[in-house]
């Protein structure tokens, strides 16, 4: 019962390695102080029960030493749970440089990932997955073993939640914001995706699987795509179609225009009219497309239009991958 496994599916994630042992202290911690507190409790009820001739008049005046104690110790098992916990969140916050990036997209009522190094995409309903189980394909989210993987969720619509319980992962995925999660699986096979947010009436069949597959099969398994997949939405495109090459410049040479360069944007740190820094990742980018207005460059006038509701979650995703991309093949910051 004081095995992480008893509660808990077996833990396949490199990067978490050490929650579960953070769950089984904390566990402890609890076991112990509710022992000494009821234990405490019942003692007094018995020894100051009713009909029994104890002194009530004078009851002892404070005890120092008694109150540093239980102030004393508390503290410490509260920075232990502290320093351990925030050490394994960052672990599990931060994804390597080398992690392979999938976008995740929520929507009612099935997740979407999108593979955007190879530009291809799987969509995990409750019948496709059915289907692919029955051809013998891999189901749901594949992912390969031993590579660090970093997860970018987003929503369509309302807020779901992408719960991994064997990757001990749990992330809300958000309209209009991006979040990450990050893991490496260390063992192949296929492993519950749930969603953990009640997004309405199917929100209990927005589940699907991970599977993990060898290094060679994953590979096989983008190939096949590549030969099925239509291609997703090509960000070049939606940056020509968007009218945004009017204003921006997206080579390393371009002049000025009547906005700031993009080339080499993504992770510079910009400084705004409000003499604020600030670091320029996905969720700042899409904040300046849906909303420019919000955060102006130092040096521009706030004249780009809003393009709130003017693209789709599917556009937003490929425009955000082009903007990431400008610049990196340069060397520029990624
Ligand atoms: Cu999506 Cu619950």
């Amino acid at each position: 019962m004081f095995e992480a496994d008893f509660w808990l599916p077996e833990s396949v994630n490199a990067l978490a390695a050490g929650s579960d042992d953070l769950f089984v202290f904390i566990l402890w911690v609890t076991v112990v102080s509710l022992v000494l507190v009821m234990g405490a409790m019942l003692w007094f009820v018995f020894r100051y029960r009713s009909g029994k001739a104890a002194n009530r008049l004078n009851p002892p005046t404070h005890h120092l030493g008694l109150e540093v104690t239980w102030t004393v110790i508390p503290t410490i098992i509260l920075f232990i749970v502290f320093f351990w916990g925030t050490r394994d969140y960052v672990r599990m916050s931060v994804p390597p440089a080398s992690a392979l990036e999938i976008r995740v997209t929520g929507q009612k009522w099935f997740w979407t990932f999108d593979y955007p190094e190879a530009g291809v995409r799987v969509q995990a309903t409750q019948a496709l997955d059915e289907q692919r189980a029955l051809e013998g394909s891999p189901v749901g989210l594949v992912v390969p073993v031993g590579v660090p993987v970093k997860l970018v969720g987003s929503s369509v619509d309302v807020i779901h939640s992408m719960f991994i319980p064997a990757f001990r992962v749990k992330k809300d995925v958000l309209p209009n914001r991006y979040t990450t999660a990050t893991f490496l699986a260390t063992e192949e096979g296929e492993f519950d995706l749930f969603c953990a947010e009640y997004c309405g009436t199917k929100h209990s069949g927005m589940i699907t699987k991970v599977t993990v597959v060898s290094e060679e099969d994953f590979e096989v398994f983008i190939d096949e795509l590549k030969e099925v997949s239509e291609g997703p939405v090509d960000g070049a495109t939606v940056f020509a179609q968007g009218g945004c090459a009017g204003c921006h410049g997206v080579t390393r040479d371009a002049p000025p225009g009547v906005g700031p360069s993009l080339h080499g944007l993504y992770g510079r740190e910009e400084r705004l009219t409000t003499g604020e820094f600030v670091l320029v990742d996905e969720n700042y980018l899409r904040e300046s497309i849906v909303n420019p207005m919000a955060k102006i460059v130092e040096g521009y006038g706030p004249v780009m239009p809003a393009y709130v509701g003017r693209l789709s979650e599917e556009e937003m995703t490929a425009l955000m991958l082009y903007l990431k991309g400008l610049g990196a093949e340069d060397g520029a910051a990624l």
